[in-house]
């Protein structure tokens, strides 16, 4: 590989401590760098830091931010009969194999204190089944119920992926067909010092990191995988992150909604719990749908309240997307234009003295929902925060373990009691996908049974 176009591109940028470490760097070292450079996006960082130069919000002050529509959860007779609709229209579009799984899963469980993918963790209340093995089983459950093949494809980054892929392998792909199920790698761009120098990993490669979520959107086209898919008859990917072991894995009746709608992106919404609640927000920048993150609100906006004393902003946004397949060529035919975010946080790299030491480190990333302005059209839906979002994000306390499992016990429990079981407070109680999907498939499967839950259960 000849260096000297990256040589060239890194004394453009002024990064002469790279060069001055390469020149020091015996031959075959010298190859090996730079056959690390390679697939970093080295050039599209040192042009974003130049544009980004000093910290400011992703969304322009002049930005107008307005509240969106959203479909509600069906009331009236009119909505339930649209949304039955929808879910036929859904169904049939799994049995006909026109849909995917996404799952992004490029992080580690490094907030939960947890070493490894964070799709290992342990999560279920009785069997502690990993989040990925919740997401395989349902997968697995869908296909036997609507007599399809849904490929579920799963995103992984540099740091994750042979130890996820291991995984699934050590465990016969939790009953999935092995060629409809895959694994690939998000891009990884080099870390910054919050100044614009490149920093050294060890001697023959440069820190980087994965780069968001959005990264998904490219590497799926990059990694020949959307091209795959269309030869398979995909056409519309249900995407979700791995952190929310209550996502109504492909649902159908938001498949048929987006459908319906003929949208390109699609969102799920659940109403905050409370004005603290760190979540983005499905609204409108200047007109178009987007999604908001809270930093980018002012604190008095982000509590404030309408006129009947709810918050004004209430739709959060639960990371549970449709995504036309289409929709995805498309922004990577044009260009891939998602906007970069940017973020100082804690790293370890090489200091000045040859050392690893933490240090800061500015990250790039983008963001998959910033595909929502980008769509002809997107449609957002609000869903029953009990039924579909229990994100699993800290060691305690919000959004831990803990709460997560509790969510779905108490989801179970309801199912149970719908279908005339007695559950005694206090117990856990677990339904395999494999047993049940959903609350109706349970009442089918209970029948007439006199079922009484008197200690910790697991339906299998
Ligand atoms: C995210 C959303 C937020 C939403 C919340 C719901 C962003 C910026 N914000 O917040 O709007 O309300 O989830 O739970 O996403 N991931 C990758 N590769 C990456 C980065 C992330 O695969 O490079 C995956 C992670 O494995 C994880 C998910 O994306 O599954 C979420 O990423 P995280 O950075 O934890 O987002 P949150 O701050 O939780």
């Amino acid at each position: 590989m000849n260096p000297q176009p990256l040589l060239e591109l890194l004394e453009k940028h002024d990064q002469r401590h790279i060069l001055a470490h390469y020149q020091s760097l015996k031959s075959a070292q010298r190859e090996s760098f730079i056959r690390g450079l390679g697939p970093l996006g080295l050039a599209s960082v040192l042009t974003l830091y130049r544009k980004f130069s000093r910290p400011e919000s992703s969304i322009p002050h002049s930005s107008r931010i307005e509240p969106a529509f959203i479909l509600p959860i069906p009331k009236t007779e009119e909505e339930v009969q649209r949304r039955k609709e929808a879910q036929e229209l859904g169904e049939s579009l799994i049995r006909g194999n026109e849909v995917a799984v996404l799952i992004v899963a490029g992080g580690q469980g490094t907030r939960l204190g947890f070493p490894g993918p964070k799709g290992i963790f342990p999560i279920s209340p009785i069997k502690k089944k990993s989040l990925f093995q919740l997401f395989a089983e349902s997968v697995r459950a869908i296909c036997g119920r609507y007599r399809a093949t849904l490929p579920l494809l799963i995103m992984t980054s540099e740091e994750n992926h042979e130890e996820t892929r291991a995984f699934f392998k050590s465990r016969d792909f939790f009953g999935l067909k092995g060629e409809f199920v895959h694994f690939f790698r998000q891009g990884m761009l080099p870390t910054l010092t919050p100044d614009g120098k490149l920093i050294l990993k060890d001697a023959e490669n440069l820190l980087a990191h994965p780069d968001g979520h959005g990264g998904s959107l490219k590497a799926l086209y990059d990694s020949g995988l959307a091209g795959w898919l269309k030869t398979q008859g995909v056409s519309e990917l249900f995407y979700c992150q791995v952190d929310n072991p209550l996502a109504k894995i492909a649902d159908p009746a938001f498949i048929g909604v987006h459908r319906q709608e003929n949208a390109e992106i699609s969102t799920k919404v659940v109403r905050r719990r409370d004005p603290e609640e760190k979540v983005g927000i499905y609204g409108r920048v200047d007109g178009k749908p987007a999604i908001i993150e809270y930093s980018d609100f002012s604190p008095e906006d982000y509590r404030s309240l309408d006129e009947k004393g709810n918050l004004r902003y209430w739709a959060g946004n639960i990371a549970i997307h449709m995504i036309s397949l289409s929709f995805v060529e498309r922004m990577n035919r044009e260009g891939f234009a998602l906007p970069y975010h940017r973020a100082l946080k804690e790293v370890e790299g090489l200091g000045a003295g040859g050392r690893s030491e933490k240090m800061t480190g500015l990250k790039f990333e983008t963001f998959v929902f910033d595909a929502i302005p980008l769509a002809k059209k997107s449609i957002c839906m609000e869903v029953p925060r009990e039924e579909e979002f229990a994100p699993v994000k800290n060691q305690a306390g919000p959004d831990s373990p803990d709460t997560a499992r509790q969510a779905m016990t108490n989801l179970f429990t309801r199912w149970l009691i719908g279908a005339g079981a007695k559950v005694f407070p206090g117990v856990q109680v677990e339904i395999s996908p494999l047993f049940a999907l959903d609350k109706n498939e349970l009442k089918e499967k209970l029948g007439e049974k006199e079922v009484e839950v008197r200690e910790d259960t697991y339906f299998g």
